[in-house]
């Protein structure tokens, strides 16, 4: 098993991240031409965790995305599926409480967290309203989501060429980088099926979040959608 299908099924997706752990962020940052941590640095700013706040960070993976969170002295619990991700986190982050567990029933309480995050892996979950609901259920009232997760370029023509760039390009370069290249061919499909910002704004509305709204980075290659549990 080297990658996920599109209907991502559980644990192919789950066994798909297992395979590239060692060498995800690494491959992150090449891949994204380092444009990752600006994505990053919007997301943390749209969070605004602050200490005494509790920020949940749902398909953290290696727990790199969890780090801005919890630099500000909030409780950042990084929460993932994928143990041979979390092992790895917990190698390089071991003082964070990397928690095991599905997007689709998550094991927390209602109403828990200010904030409920997911940085590139809602589109990984095979249950996007069901992963919506949870994300809706364990955050207290008044509290928000922010979704970051690639989406469609606004402008025509570099969306074409940005297109090209994933069909063409991401395989061979992954080639080089990563542990795993079948998986960047996966990523590249479930990019191109992901729904673009408006209907992920809806899919948002339909789970109950309220106030939704979306800013676009890197021209639209990436969305920050955010949300409210009124
Ligand atoms: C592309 S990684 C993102 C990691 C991290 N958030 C980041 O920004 O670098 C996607 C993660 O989503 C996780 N994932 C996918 N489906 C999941 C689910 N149903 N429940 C929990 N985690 C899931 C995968 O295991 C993987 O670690």
């Amino acid at each position: 098993m080297t990658r996920a299908s599109l209907d991502k099924q559980p644990h192919e997706v789950a066994s798909m991240f297992d395979g590239v752990a060692a060498n995800y962020d690494l491959t992150n940052d090449v891949l994204s031409l380092g444009q990752a941590r600006l994505w990053r640095k919007e997301a943390a700013r749209a969070v605004a965790a602050r200490p005494g706040h509790k920020v949940l960070d749902l398909a953290a993976g290696t727990a790199t995305s969890s780090l801005p969170y919890a630099a500000t002295g909030a409780y950042v619990v990084p929460c993932d599926f994928s143990l041979g991700m979390l092992r790895e986190g917990k190698k390089r982050h071991a003082w964070l409480p990397l928690t095991a567990g599905d997007a689709t029933k998550l094991p927390f309480k209602d109403d828990t967290f200010d904030t409920v995050t997911i940085s590139f892996g809602l589109r990984n979950v095979q249950d996007t309203d069901g992963a919506l609901r949870e994300m809706y259920r364990v955050t207290k009232p008044g509290g928000q989501v922010v979704i970051s997760e690639f989406s469609q370029p606004t402008w025509a023509p570099f969306r074409t060429v940005y297109t090209e760039y994933l069909m063409r390009a991401l395989p061979p370069v992954a080639r080089a980088v990563s542990s795993n290249p079948d998986a960047y061919v996966y990523l590249a499909e479930s990019i191109r099926e992901w729904p673009d910002q408006p209907a992920l704004a809806a899919l948002l509305q339909k789970a109950g979040w309220s106030k939704v709204a979306w800013r676009n980075l890197s021209g639209g290659i990436v969305a920050l959608h955010r949300g409210v549990k009124a």
